[in-house]
């Protein structure tokens, strides 16, 4: 698409090949920049959007050779697929691609849509996760948003940016061609040369048309309310370890044994909080409950 009167069309122009061209260069080697198979990049994308790059080149194979397909994934118990999902965390992502591997099955014929907003309609998958898979498995001329591009885009084009809502600004800027190669470099420049703290504008191979280059600030995000704590964690904390322990235990556990594997000094007064984090858990499928006489016991869910 064309940037028209924001920016001069040489400018864009020589903007493209220049990333385009340090991409080509320093593209980092991905096992998912290998392949154009949906379930692959979909897979990809979901274990990206909360976890470190580094973290997914390690799991991601191990996770593919387990299950390999949409059917393998939709009709194993979904307690093999939280086992599976071990080292992520947010282990809701891991309920929900189940989920979404039994619509893709049920509702799809065990094909992914191609469009964003079916895409979207799917457990799991917002925005970015929908235009990824357009543009990564399909070759939709898309742009691709997640926190690192909107970051190179909000210094590299920052008048645009304060006018326009970023995911309006990435598809002005969006070259007609290559868009695949495109957002795969941008995710890149975010990760290795804009990034947030210490930006390496020196070795930036768009740093002539940047308006921020050499005094680029970290982008501030909103600040977002304070997770909810106990004894100093964050819930998410215990939760992660409720289920880590979960994974390790064949049968269901009674809550009490629970709180005093998860957490220090564990005491009595603590049960009405755990038990709340428990039916957290529950609600989000990655749990069974059952009441005994006076404690609950709890297993992963089925
Ligand atoms: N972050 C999100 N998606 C990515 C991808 N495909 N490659 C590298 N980093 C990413």
């Amino acid at each position: 698409m064309n940037i028209g009167m924001h920016l001069k069309k040489n400018s864009q122009a020589s903007i493209t090949r220049a990333v385009l061209r340090w991409y080509r260069k320093n593209a980092r080697a991905f096992p998912w920049r290998r392949t154009r198979n949906p379930y692959r990049i979909l897979l990809s994308e979901i274990m990206l959007q909360q976890t470190q790059a580094s973290r997914v080149v390690e799991k991601y194979p191990r996770f593919l050779q387990r299950f390999p397909s949409f059917q393998s994934l939709a009709r194993t118990r979904r307690s093999s697929v939280i086992r599976a999902w071990r080292g992520m965390g947010y282990n809701n992502r891991a309920v929900r691609l189940q989920q979404l591997a039994q619509v893709v099955m049920n509702e799809y014929g065990g094909r992914l849509p191609r469009d964003p907003e079916l895409l979207q309609q799917l457990p799991g998958i917002g925005r970015y996760t929908a235009h990824a898979i357009s543009c990564f498995a399909f070759g939709q001329n898309v742009p691709v948003v997640d926190t690192n591009v909107r970051r190179v885009l909000a210094r590299l084009f920052p008048k645009l940016a304060k006018q326009k809502d970023i995911w309006h600004v990435a598809s002005s800027v969006l070259p007609t061609k290559r868009a695949y190669d495109w957002n795969q470099a941008l995710f890149d420049l975010g990760a290795t040369v804009c990034t947030a703290r210490t930006p390496q504008c020196i070795a930036c191979p768009v740093n002539r048309h940047c308006p921020s280059a050499f005094r680029a600030k970290a982008l501030r995000s909103k600040p977002s309310r304070p997770e909810p704590r106990r004894n100093g964690l964050p819930n998410r904390i215990y939760r992660g370890r409720i289920i880590e322990l979960l994974r390790k235990s064949p049968g269901a556990l009674p809550s009490n044994k629970i709180g005093a594997r998860v957490k220090d000094d564990f005491k009595p007064n603590d049960l009405p909080w755990l038990h709340e984090l428990l039916r957290s858990l529950e609600r989000d499928g990655l749990v069974k409950l059952k009441n005994g006489a006076s404690t609950v016991h709890v297993s992963l869910a089925e």
